[in-house]
């Protein structure tokens, strides 16, 4: 996710709204910044490593000549954070400037057509072919606008952008295509902007750019059109009456919420990774004679999650591993022949890279899942795979968790491919269900949000809750239990359900919340046993279940209808989202703030 900003001006300089914009947009990426202004018939640019401020101290980003400009606030999904990486990028001829935010899936094979073609590429972005694509259009003798219109129509994967002429200096043309897009209007000028907050100092009156649109601004108005036909499209601005602290969560009251609601978007983005990350990492996989998966708090969740996946799927034993236990527990065993795979979506949590190490001193070949290039665990790790799920502002992670459940599957399904363990109609069946993930979350959110919110009404004054689950599920369990716990402080407990008769059933007494995940799977009958044994002690039984599962809604106090048909292995990734938004909703009940759990940071760096 990064941030996005153009605007015309009728006159004055853009360099300065520029940079003010884009710090309004540092939350959404901050490892680059970067603007290009217009002036003249000539393309001007500052740009750089590092955050907004720092890069202005030394580029003074206001010295940019010109009414008219883009500008770009960077999170690294392709090419590290660097100075050629950071946006904008041009063209060969240096007339085009464009700014872009979203994954260009198809890039590599595009950039090897432009290369052949002779066009010389700077950066390692998949962004930069964007520029060269509109020039070899311009010099096919195309209009402007037509000229980024076919270019469009050649990318595959996300975008929204912001392109800049030297030849048209009086005009931006902006488009999207799932990443979002904003246009701010002014008798005087026009804005587009990945988010409100960039102008809403400047002007209310908004425009929606829908998907598939492309807009052209001058300073006198905008034309809106679609990107497949060129035919034109009228919207009336609408009027914004948003605070600009509500503007920078979207409308949504926290942090945490407007993460839970993004995370279709970031699972679209977690499925667009470049096959050869997926294939080399696969090939360490395979190769090594032991596997550890090692993490913290949520990561090491998605870790256990996935330690199912791999035997599932692959064959392959895993051994998920808490950070801070790893060298103590197998750091004498470690050896050449140990692959690792450390999951931080910080890429900077202390126990972790401690881990990371102490590992790389034992000659084990280490591996990464992240959420941040350029973040410790990028410069350490030998091979690693970014998430691509945009920077979580919320202590608690709720995206970043998802995104890497959906990474670890796509990596079983590699490795069990590689392996030959799985048939061709599995493996068909199985991608086609993981590329479904956005639409089964999507589906949940807006099916179970004012359920949940009704249990949370029912439910927030306890003080004891339990999570169970069995196989997989008992990973959802733990992951659903810390969200409670971190954001509301309530005690609870989470372990496998077969455990129950183990010790944990003496806490049960009546009237105690016990929520059970409970997919249609393998552990069916298993499950049902573990209910009934709680329901012979009194406990108030909440369900998470599939829609339409009539036996177990019978079992139910409450329950929580999920979408049907979810795969096994994909479970947690869907039965967690009620999860999160009880947890969020009983803090927000008991008067908590979801965003600053006390005692928590987001990246835990101290041992
Ligand atoms: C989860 O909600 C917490 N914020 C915490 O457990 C977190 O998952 C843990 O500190 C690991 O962080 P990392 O993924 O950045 O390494």
């Amino acid at each position: 996710m990064c941030g996005i900003f153009g605007c015309v001006l009728r006159e004055g300089k853009a360099a300065p709204l520029l940079h003010e914009a884009l710090k309004r947009l540092e939350y959404r990426g901050y490892d680059s910044v970067g603007e290009a202004t217009v002036y003249n018939n000539k393309i001007y640019v500052k740009k750089d490593a590092g955050k907004i401020e720092e890069v202005h101290a030394i580029e003074n980003l206001d010295d940019l000549p010109g009414s008219v400009g883009i500008g770009h606030t960077r999170w690294a999904t392709h090419g590290g954070p660097s100075k050629v990486n950071a946006h904008p990028h041009l063209d060969c001829t240096g007339k085009i400037a464009i700014v872009h935010n979203g994954i260009i899936e198809n890039f590599m094979e595009l950039k090897d057509e432009l290369i052949d073609e002779g066009h010389v590429f700077v950066s390692k972005t998949d962004s930069e072919v964007i520029a060269h694509l509109i020039e070899k259009e311009v010099k096919s003798g195309l209009p402007f606008v037509e000229a980024v219109r076919n270019a469009l129509k050649r990318l595959e994967g996300s975008y929204a952008i912001a392109v800049l002429y030297a030849e048209q200096p009086d005009m931006i043309i902006c488009a999207r295509k799932e990443s979002p897009l904003v246009l701010g209007i002014k008798e005087d000028a026009c804005f587009c902007a990945s988010d409100i907050p960039a102008f809403l100092h400047l002007t209310r009156k908004s425009v929606v750019l829908e998907n598939g649109e492309i807009a052209i601004l001058r300073s006198d108005g905008y034309e809106l059109r679609r990107i497949s036909d060129g035919a034109e499209v009228h919207r009336e601005p609408e009027w914004i009456d948003w605070t600009p602290e509500m503007a920078e969560k979207q409308g949504y009251p926290h942090y945490m919420l407007k993460e839970i609601h993004e995370q279709p978007q970031a699972m679209r983005n977690a499925v667009r990774l470049q096959e050869q990350y997926l294939d080399l990492m696969a090939t360490f996989l395979d190769r090594a004679q032991e596997v550890f998966l090692v993490a913290a708090g949520t990561s090491y969740h998605a870790c256990l999650a996935a330690s199912y996946m791999f035997s599932k799927l692959a064959m392959r034993t895993v051994h998920p591993v808490i950070a801070s236990e790893f060298i103590e527990e197998y750091g004498k065993a470690l050896n050449i022949d140990t692959t690792i795979l450390f999951v931080s979506q910080s890429g900077e949590t202390a126990d972790t890279l401690e881990a990371l190490e102490y590992a790389r001193n034992r000659a084990s070949t280490l591996l990464g899942l992240t959420n941040v290039i350029g973040s410790t665990l990028t410069r350490v790790a030998r091979a690693y795979i970014c998430q691509q799920s945009g920077p979580e502002i919320g202590v608690a992670a709720t995206k970043t968790f998802t995104s890497q459940l959906l990474v670890l599957a796509q990596l079983a399904l590699r490795l069990a491919k590689k392996r030959g363990k799985v048939s061709q109609s599995e493996i068909d069946y199985l991608e086609e269900e993981i590329r479904k993930m956005p639409s089964y979350a999507e589906e949940v959110i807006a099916r179970v949000e004012d359920k949940v919110r009704e249990l949370a009404q029912k439910y927030y004054k306890k003080n004891l809750f339990l999570f169970l689950g069995r196989g997989i599920s008992s990973a959802t369990a733990l992951e659903g239990r810390l969200k409670l716990m971190e954001i509301s402080y309530k005690p609870s407990l989470a372990f496998p359900a077969g455990e129950s008769k183990h010790g944990p059933i003496s806490v049960v007494e009546e009237g105690v919340p016990v929520i059970f995940i409970c997919p249609r799977d393998e552990t069916r009958k298993e499950i049902k046993g573990n209910i009934m044994e709680m329901k012979a002690r009194g406990a108030t039984i909440i369900l998470i279940i599939e829609e339409g599962d009539e036996e177990l809604k019978s079992l139910a106090d409450d329950y929580i209808e999920v979408v049907k048909g979810v795969p096994e292995i994909l479970s947690p990734a869907i039965y967690v989202i009620p999860l999160q938004l009880f947890a969020y909703y009983v803090a927000v009940l008991n008067g908590l703030d979801p965003d600053k759990p006390r005692n928590l940071a987001k990246s835990v760096t101290v041992k």
